[in-house]
């Protein structure tokens, strides 16, 4: 799945003949996931139409500030779509359009756009080679990326004029590649490697019963998800579970009790920077498994129990460079059980969520928890839904890191 998936991409499209590629470019963005709108400046429409480009994105393609066709549309807002995007793409970017955003001149709706935009803004240029290496240009170019501006190069071939040289747009693949990559590059959680543990274990009794608990799995597939759209790798290991996800950065592991899920977690151990253990775990499972299945024979009937392995106390113990996070449950002296858990497994530190917290626990769609670090420091937050909680722990995390 491409980074760019889900993402808001605002592309600016000015007068060169390289527009006439923005329609690849559009179908690449599409593909990738990415929601797309436009802007064109009023000469780029000699070069590609706006009905080819409204139709490939799926939105209206704007180019004023008032919309003439429709006399209930006051005016179209620049600093509205410039906030909506995630990233903001111009191409082709042409030498004029580049000096007027580099000088702040704000006299068509893609200027007025660009200065209300807050996200990475990438310029694809594309002009004459001459045009390409005139020091006015070049300024341009230093300018805008004194702004925090991303020049994407220009490749080298035949030109509109005939001559060849430097100055040709890159082509639509390479744009969308070259965003990518930068997009990844400057992800917080790159090249860091996460363990995460999620779900409940099921305990086999017999074959056909277990011993198991109402852990949706939820808590931990948001936490995945979330660190992997921080650019993140992701070995995610859960019990058995209704979530999905699908994500090139997650690799999911599906086991089914404590001691599959304690084999696994230790396998990767030595290979991650970070582990979080979300998964419900069970304490105790049969002693013995029935080969059989059990029959009803008796009155009352007793199945003797033992204690499960503790993932997290046990990758606690051989912990070296990892930062290592867990979960405590609890519906009574939280702060002070969450503290003797996170002192006795060795954490980094730990997120307690309460019982008696309404909204909070299994199976719901949000929680609210209590971070405690290792210094005993205690961090609340509000009742939230699990996604934003997940982008809390993370938050706190690339804190540690
Ligand atoms: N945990 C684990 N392996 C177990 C049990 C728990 O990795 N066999 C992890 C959970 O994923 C969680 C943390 O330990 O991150 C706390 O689990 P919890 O069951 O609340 O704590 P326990 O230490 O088992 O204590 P108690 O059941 O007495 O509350």
């Amino acid at each position: 799945m491409s980074i760019l998936s889900g993402k808001n991409i605002l592309l600016g499209i000015t007068g060169g003949i390289a527009a006439y590629k923005t329609t690849y470019l559009v179908r690449h963005f599409i593909k990738a996931g990415a929601h797309v709108k436009i802007i064109m400046t009023p000469a780029s429409k000699d070069f590609v139409t706006p009905l080819t480009l409204s139709t490939l994105s799926k939105n209206p393609v704007l180019s004023s500030f008032t919309n003439e066709e429709d006399d209930s549309d006051i005016w179209n807002n620049h600093v509205d779509l410039g906030l909506w995007a995630d990233v903001f793409v111009i191409a082709p970017a042409t030498a004029n359009t580049m000096s007027k955003m580099a000088s702040g001149n704000s006299d068509n709706f893609l200027l007025a756009t660009y200065l209300s935009a807050k996200c990475p803004v990438y310029f694809a240029p594309a002009m004459d080679l001459d045009m390409y290496k005139h020091p006015s240009t070049t300024a341009s170019f230093s300018k805008l990326e004194s702004f925090g501006n991303i020049i994407i190069p220009a490749g080298s071939g035949e030109l509109a004029s005939g001559l060849v040289g430097e100055g040709r747009m890159a082509e639509p693949e390479d744009i969308v590649r070259f965003i990518e990559d930068d997009v990844l590059s400057k992800l917080p959680l790159r090249n860091k490697k996460i363990l995460i543990t999620a779900g409940p274990t099921y305990e086999a009794i017999d074959p056909v019963r277990f011993i198991g608990n109402h852990s949706s799995g939820k808590m931990g597939f948001e936490l995945a998800s979330a660190a992997a759209n921080l650019g993140a790798e992701v070995i995610l290991i859960s019990g058995p579970t209704k979530e999905v996800i699908s994500n090139s950065l997650v690799k999911v592991i599906p086991v089914t009790s404590a001691e599959d899920m304690y084999v696994t977690a230790h396998e990767y151990f030595n290979s991650v920077d970070v582990v979080v253990c979300a998964a419900a775990v069970a304490d105790y499972k049969p002693k013995h498994i029935a080969t059989q299945k059990i029959k009803k024979k008796t009155d009352t009937f007793t199945i003797e129990l033992e204690k499960t392995k503790d993932i997290l106390a046990s990758l606690g113990a051989i912990k070296q460079q990892q930062i290592i996070v867990g979960f405590a449950l609890e519906t009574n002296n939280e702060i002070e059980n969450a503290k003797g858990k996170l002192k006795r497994k060795n954490l980094d530190f730990i997120v307690l969520n309460s019982l008696q917290d309404k909204g909070a626990g299994f199976g719901k769609a949000t929680n609210k928890i209590t971070i405690i670090d290792a210094d005993q420091s205690l961090t609340s937050f509000e009742l939230k839904s699990k996604k934003d909680v997940a982008q809390d722990i993370l938050n706190h995390l690339l804190n540690k890191l």
